[in-house]
């Protein structure tokens, strides 16, 4: 199917254009009264990921409403650590738990590698969006980094310290690389099936990468991410690692098209450690979008100043807030179709 606005396409592989494509992580969801609609029908969060026509209904939310250049596929990183073996819930206003957790070889042992049929709902969310889409706008795919998903497994939740996380790299590092080999596998797998599916393009989601120093990040995070960048040759691929100020260069010189930038991250600086190559995506701090319209076009501007007109997805340092206004998001999108086009 030929798309109508390939502008993020084209843009992440380095190629000019009429103006500079936007989207925003975490656009489907809280922010849109329209998501909250759909949820409420449901039992909940799971029920929505796991409802191929709801998940399509949700993705295609922001297109419609935003204005967005791309669509990304309604679903969450935590499916994968769930299609191999561990359950989670997920609790309004308390985020992701996991009863059941990875302590030792026994617990790693037991673990699947994600397969087809444990994720086939998300192939079919894709395969519908994209029949929904019709060509408007690239649909992109995700999956969490090795590194981040290991936390989830091995924390079970969320943490302030990831101390259970980070005291396996440092006691038993054979464990940790041998979990993050099956993550790896697991990811690549279900990666291929977004791909096939209709993904257009790829984004790997590193949130926690920040809290590692650089040479282990280097070792056991990259080490997966640039695994699973030369895995995927089919679409362009994003890597987003939030915080990982001290491998900005390494990232650079990984196997991915696109490099996300959160929003503590100086554009010229960045752009000199990550080099000339690769497309840049970000990174306007989310809490911006809690100003005035006023200043939300200066900010929006400004950013786009930075990074310059090419080689360039405009995009949030981070997800939006649940409890941004959806006027002010598309305020943003707006402002910067039209600056980027002057
Ligand atoms: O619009 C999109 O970005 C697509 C959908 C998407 C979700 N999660 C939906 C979601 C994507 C890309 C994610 C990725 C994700 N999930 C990440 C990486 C990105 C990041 O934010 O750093 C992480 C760390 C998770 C894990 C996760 N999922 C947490 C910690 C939480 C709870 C916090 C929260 O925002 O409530 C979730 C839940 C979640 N994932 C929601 C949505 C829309 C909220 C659940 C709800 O609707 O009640």
């Amino acid at each position: 199917m030929e798309l109508k606005n390939d502008l993020l396409l084209r843009a992440a592989k380095g190629e000019n254009t009429e103006r500079t494509p936007v989207w925003v992580m975490r656009q489907a969801g809280r922010i849109l009264k329209e998501y909250r609609e759909v949820r409420s029908k449901l039992s909940g969060f799971i029920e929505l990921v796991q409802t191929p026509e709801r998940a399509a209904e949700v993705t295609i939310q922001p297109v419609d409403i935003l204005g967005v250049d791309a669509a990304i596929i309604f679903s969450d990183i935590l499916v994968v650590p769930e299609a191999m073996g561990l359950p989670y819930t997920m609790e309004e206003g308390k985020g992701p738990f996991f009863p059941k957790t990875v302590k030792n070889e026994a617990d790693l042992e037991k673990l699947k590698i994600a397969d087809e049929d444990s994720l086939g709902y998300v192939v079919e969310a894709i395969k519908m969006t994209k029949k929904e889409l019709n060509g408007r706008v690239p649909l992109i795919g995700f999956a969490g980094a090795p590194w981040t998903i290991f936390c989830y497994m091995v924390e079970g939740k969320g943490s302030k310290t990831f101390s259970v996380a980070r005291k396996f790299l440092y006691n038993d590092p054979s464990f940790a690389h041998k979990l993050m080999d099956k993550i790896t596998e697991s990811t690549i797998r279900y990666l291929k099936n977004q791909i096939a599916a209709g993904a257009d393009i790829i984004q790997v989601f590193d949130s926690w990468a920040g809290i590692l120093p650089s040479e282990q990040y280097d070792d056991f995070s990259l080490k997966y991410i640039s695994k699973i960048a030369d895995a995927i040759t089919e679409v362009p691929v994003i890597v987003f690692a939030k915080g990982a100020y001290g491998s900005r260069k390494s990232i650079g010189q990984i196997n991915c098209d696109v490099v996300g930038l959160d929003w503590n991250m100086d554009i010229k600086e960045s752009r000199k450690l990550v080099g000339p190559g690769k497309t840049l995506q970000g990174n306007m701090d989310p809490a911006a979008l809690y100003s005035d319209f006023n200043m939300i076009k200066s900010e929006t501007r400004k950013m786009i100043d930075q990074f310059g007109r090419s080689k360039h997805i405009a995009n949030l340092g981070h997800g939006v807030y649940p409890d941004m206004h959806a006027d002010k998001v598309k305020c943003f999108i707006d402002e910067v179709k039209e600056y980027s086009s002057k």
